[in-house]
């Protein structure tokens, strides 16, 4: 998505050669605009798969994913990091550990929200390792209900996350993906290299 690798390349600050920091638009500020082209992104990709829910977690998955949500027309559920005082009864969970953060959280989901007949879409704002979004698809999984696909906003494709997911059947789409952070610099995998030409 041309528009959010500019955004990144504009506005994005490589930390290291592994971490990228986009706190400007999407993990502590939000660009609500830039939100809804990607939410609208997203619903174009996955238009004609039936999507009947969508599932991200907390927390900055939460924006792209309810624009998403306003363009398919579907309600969002995200999953929480900490359990919440009203939220007791039938929980769906799924242990989660962060190479990044070096810790391991226990997610859940309300099984009042899934069920078998839902067809979800997963959102989450960073593809890293790939251990989010396969908690995110353990907790759909238990409910009954199916997995249409994964969407990233940024994928560091350098990590294996993706590859992981992939391997197991999963569908991966991913608006932004970077090749590399070296040398302070993020370069992008660019499917339309015709374009360039
Ligand atoms: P994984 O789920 O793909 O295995 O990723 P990982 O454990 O490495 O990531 C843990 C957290 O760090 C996630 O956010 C993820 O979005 C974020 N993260 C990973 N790589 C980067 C990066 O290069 N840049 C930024 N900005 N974030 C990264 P989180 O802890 O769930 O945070 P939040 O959603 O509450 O903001």
């Amino acid at each position: 998505m041309r528009l959010l690798e500019e955004k990144i390349s504009a506005d994005g600050k490589v930390l290291s050669d592994h971490v990228l920091k986009v706190d400007s638009f999407l993990n502590h500020q939000i660009d609500p605009q830039l939100m809804l082209e990607i939410g609208k992104e997203f619903a174009r990709i996955f238009a004609d798969d039936g999507i009947t829910k969508i599932v991200t977690i907390e927390s900055s998955g939460i924006a792209p994913a309810v624009m998403a949500g306003l363009y398919l027309n579907v309600p969002v559920i995200f999953a929480r990091k900490r359990k919440s005082l009203t939220l007791v009864d039938d929980l769906l969970t799924a242990s989660v550990h962060s190479f990044t953060k070096n810790e391991t959280n226990e997610i859940s989901v309300s099984n009042k929200y899934l069920n078998e007949s839902d067809r979800v879409l997963i959102i989450d704002d960073f593809l890293a390792n790939g251990e989010a979004a396969l908690g995110l698809v353990k907790i759909v999984q238990q409910s009954g209900a199916s997995v249409a696909g994964i969407g990233i906003v940024i994928e560091k494709s350098f990590q294996h996350g993706a590859q992981k997911l992939k391997d197991l059947g999963l569908r991966v789409e991913s608006l932004a993906r970077v090749a590399s952070l070296s040398n302070g610099e993020v370069t992008f995998i660019n499917e339309n290299v015709e374009e360039l030409i």
